[in-house]
């Protein structure tokens, strides 16, 4: 069995709770063959100082290994290029994109230092496996270094259409970079289609069959490979004691009223001013909801030092605060905003607690907080999820009440519809959900993606 190495922009203890369902999966993979898990340590380094530093640590059964990075290449590489370019483009976002030409050098720095790091400690039969949009020009790198290995990469974040892909100064040669992999994932079929548009309009490639696209003398092979939750270790979490407490306290407060819940990243594509505009049109057109209806909203900080995120704040304060304003009373507000990281030990008793989810970003490759509600659900009194279309999530949760988040009014109607929604139909729709989860859970995602990897021939 090949030994496997997993390369991504973060790096995390896979024994660890808070690392999350898609660190526990990676780290299974990694456990059963040994591997090695390879990224940012996290530090960076004031100017001036030593960069570039390697960290060799023991997770168990994998070594994880990891670099420091000097301050300015952090800024070009993370900052700049990777959240200040891909992830807004990749959203759809040219509007917040800030293409300063400054960040691509950093980004092929941090690329190629990852290569020049990861190289020496690579086997000849490893099979090596690239995360994210940090990381699209490292199998390039590393082939330049003599390679030889498979190397796969997935994408975790949409991908947008071609044209708006082409706006990026130099995207020909970041779409290029594809075909040193010998394997490409993406979220969802939309999104696969936009690659092979891209390809065949803008890269002059020729499609050879399902998936198979032929240029600059290689080919490549690319599918879509929805990415799951584990589903049963989300169940055994929400057996927690930290779960049990937070569902028994949120549903004594909530006795007589209607939870709903969302919890996000502090994100601009997680449409959240049009989430709390929808819920404010609740309110107004179905008052029978006021004093009633609480959205428990948890927007974790993130990449605050990005411009485009102090915006959102800063929007988002202004709307609760509103909104809260104008209809809560002595002994109810409507909205509870909640600008901090909640335990992950907590979120499955606060999703069980909930009878209404709201996921609703404006573009998103997966969305795997839609799953976890599922999964978080008493199959015999189940909530009801509010699922934007534009979630690659909604590919495969048809049974979700689907929403256009630009659309106010039809958005807080589907709220109601879930608020009012009979047992018999939650019990039907959560059934056929959890279904779909658990048949697509984050192991038949990882496994497929491997066997697909180690069976093409040769890029
Ligand atoms: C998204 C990306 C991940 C990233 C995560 C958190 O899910 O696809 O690659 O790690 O956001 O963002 P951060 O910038 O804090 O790593």
């Amino acid at each position: 069995m090949s030994r496997l190495v997993v390369v991504s922009n973060r790096v995390a203890d896979p024994r660890r709770v808070a690392a999350g369902g898609l660190a526990v999966a990676l780290g299974e993979a990694l456990s059963s063959s040994g591997g090695l898990w390879f990224g940012w340590s996290g530090t960076v380094v004031e100017r001036g100082a030593p960069d570039g530093q390697l960290h060799v640590q023991r997770a168990g059964n994998v070594t994880l290994a990891t670099v420091d990075l000097g301050h300015d290449d952090h800024a070009a590489y993370y900052r700049g290029y990777a959240n200040g370019v891909l992830w807004p483009v990749f959203h759809y976002r040219l509007d917040l994109a800030n293409f300063d030409p400054g960040y691509i050098d950093g980004y092929r720095r941090v690329n190629r230092l990852f290569a020049h790091k990861l190289m020496p400690l690579l086997r000849p039969d490893d099979v090596i496996w690239v995360h994210d949009y940090h990381l699209i020009p490292l199998a390039a790198e590393l082939r330049a270094m003599g390679c030889q290995q498979r190397i796969g990469f997935f994408l975790h974040t949409p991908l947008a259409p071609p044209l708006i892909l082409a706006a990026i100064p130099g995207h020909e040669w970041l779409m290029r970079a594809l075909f040193a992999y010998d394997l490409v994932g993406l979220q969802s079929q939309a999104d696969m289609n936009h690659l092979a548009r891209y390809l065949v309009t803008e890269a002059g490639a020729e499609q050879l069959g399902e998936g198979r696209f032929g240029a600059f003398n290689r080919q490549l092979r690319a599918a879509a490979f929805p990415i799951g939750i584990d589903v049963d270790g989300f169940i055994e979490l929400g057996r927690g004691k930290e779960a049990t407490e937070t569902r028994a306290n949120l549903r004594e407060q909530y006795a007589r009223r209607q939870l709903l819940v969302g919890v996000d990243r502090l994100d601009y594509s997680k449409g959240l001013p049009q989430r709390f505009r929808a819920f404010r049109t609740l309110l107004e057109r179905y008052p029978e909801n006021r004093h009633s209806a609480t959205l428990i909203q948890v927007a974790a900080p993130s990449r605050e030092d990005v411009d485009a995120y102090g915006d959102i704040r800063r929007e988002l304060e202004g709307l609760c605060g509103a909104i809260n304003g104008d209809f809560g009373d002595l002994d109810w507000m409507p909205i509870r905003y909640i600008h901090r990281t909640v335990a992950r030990k907590r979120v499955p008793g606060l999703f069980a607690a909930s009878r209404v989810a709201l996921v609703t970003p404006l573009r998103d490759g997966m969305n795997l907080v839609a799953k976890e509600y599922i999964a978080a659900q008493d199959p015999a009194d189940p909530g009801v999820l509010v699922l934007s279309r534009f979630a690659g999530a909604a590919e495969q949760l048809t049974e979700a009440l689907l929403v256009n988040p630009y659309d106010t009014q039809a958005t807080a109607e589907a709220i109601e519809r879930a608020l009012r929604m009979p047992l018999d139909e939650r019990r039907l729709r959560h059934g056929r959900l959890l279904e779909e989860i658990r048949r697509h859970d984050v192991h038949w995602w990882r496994e497929r993606f491997l066997s697909a990897l180690s069976e093409g021939g040769p890029g």
